[in-house]
């Protein structure tokens, strides 16, 4: 199969798929009868990376190298983070590195928004001249390095050697002109793994958890045979997110995977993460409804967090990281056993 057909089969494959719940089930704000806040004074500007932006959630990495179909969708999630003023992030840009003539289907984005925060992503089997080419191509503001060994053991035609990896994300690190960011592709991080890329020198991590699109199962649905045992590997989103924030890093975080709604954004938030990263909802979105209903979604999102952060008693984004909330459940259950206090987010003022 080609690189390109791919790219679209992944597509089809993630728009597929329904969720019947949250990652963030578990994650209950703790009520403020007596709240003095106004719906009006809610403020969502924030910072990612020293750059302000709008309102606290991007665009993830999602497409590009598909040929047509590919730029078609990556010019229109574009010219919606243009709109809003939020930051988006291309898919894998390997393709175009392997085949020069998918470099339009990338660099789109800048044709149609020339002052976008932009992220550059590819693997962690990237060399240091494959970045700086993903750099140059989208003219980037930051880099999103992926690590993704579980998709790609089940992809039939994936890699099967990870030894490089951190290597080659430390080299990268050390020659980038612009911040990286390590993230997962929806099996989240444990905190041993967010401390090793904060020693390797990282500029922000994304946990990207499990409870959202599902990479084992886009990839054992072209499997003959389906390494079905990987289909619910991965640590949810709140979990790997907690277990990340409780490290107290210098860095920024972003919470990805399963993130549906203003709700679970509103959650990541108060869990510690400076910005959430949308995929699935976003292409779902416009490729079963089309651009427009893209565009309410966003404004959506926007309105409700306003509703939400006035309900808690909060008007900006980082105040949200001191509202109260309990932690209940499986994802009570595991940081316990992982020897993480629960109880602080449940007593915090
Ligand atoms: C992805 N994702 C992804 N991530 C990455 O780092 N490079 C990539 O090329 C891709 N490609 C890709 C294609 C499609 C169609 C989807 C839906 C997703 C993973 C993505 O960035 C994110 O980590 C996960 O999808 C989890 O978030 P959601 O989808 O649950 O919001």
């Amino acid at each position: 199969m080609s690189r390109e057909q791919r790219k679209q089969d992944h597509i089809q494959e993630a728009i597929q798929q329904h969720h019947t719940r949250s990652p963030f089930d578990d994650i209950h704000f703790i009520h403020q009868t007596l709240a003095t806040s106004t719906f009006d004074q809610c403020n969502l500007e924030t910072t990612f990376l020293n750059q302000s932006i709008s309102a606290p959630f991007l665009i993830n990495a999602m497409t590009g190298g598909g040929g047509e179909k590919t730029t078609r969708i990556n010019q229109q999630l574009a010219e919606a983070a243009r709109h809003f003023r939020i930051p988006m992030a291309v898919g894998s840009q390997m393709a175009a590195i392997k085949e020069k003539q998918q470099e339009h289907t990338y660099r789109i984005i800048r044709d149609v928004a020339p002052d976008t925060f932009f992220l550059a992503n590819l693997g962690a089997e990237a060399t240091v001249e494959d970045a700086l080419r993903a750099i140059d191509m989208i003219d980037a503001n930051a880099l999103q390095i992926h690590f993704n060994h579980i998709q790609e053991l089940a992809m039939p035609e994936g890699d099967r050697d990870f030894s490089k990896r951190v290597a080659h994300l430390e080299k990268i690190v050390a020659s980038s002109p612009v911040p990286v960011i390590a993230k997962e592709v929806g099996f989240g991080m444990t905190q041993e793994a967010v401390k090793q890329l904060y020693e390797v020198g990282v500029h922000a991590v994304d946990v990207s958890g499990a409870g959202g699109t599902n990479f084992s199962q886009i990839e054992n649905a072209r499997r003959h045979l389906p390494l079905s045992f990987f289909n619910n590997w991965g640590i949810e989103t709140p979990t790997a997110l907690i277990e990340a924030t409780t490290l107290r890093l210098p860095i920024p975080l972003i919470a990805s995977g399963g993130i549906a709604s203003s709700l679970d954004i509103a959650k990541a938030l108060s869990l510690g993460a400076s910005v959430a990263g949308m995929s699935g909802l976003f292409i779902k979105t416009l490729q079963t409804k089309g651009y427009d209903a893209l565009i309410l979604c966003m404004e959506q999102i926007i309105e409700d967090l306003r509703y939400i952060m006035t309900a808690l008693n909060v008007h900006t984004i980082p105040e949200l990281k001191n509202v109260p909330l309990l932690i209940k459940g499986e994802t009570h259950h595991w940081l316990t056993e992982r020897g993480i206090d629960t109880k602080a987010f449940a007593q915090r003022t």
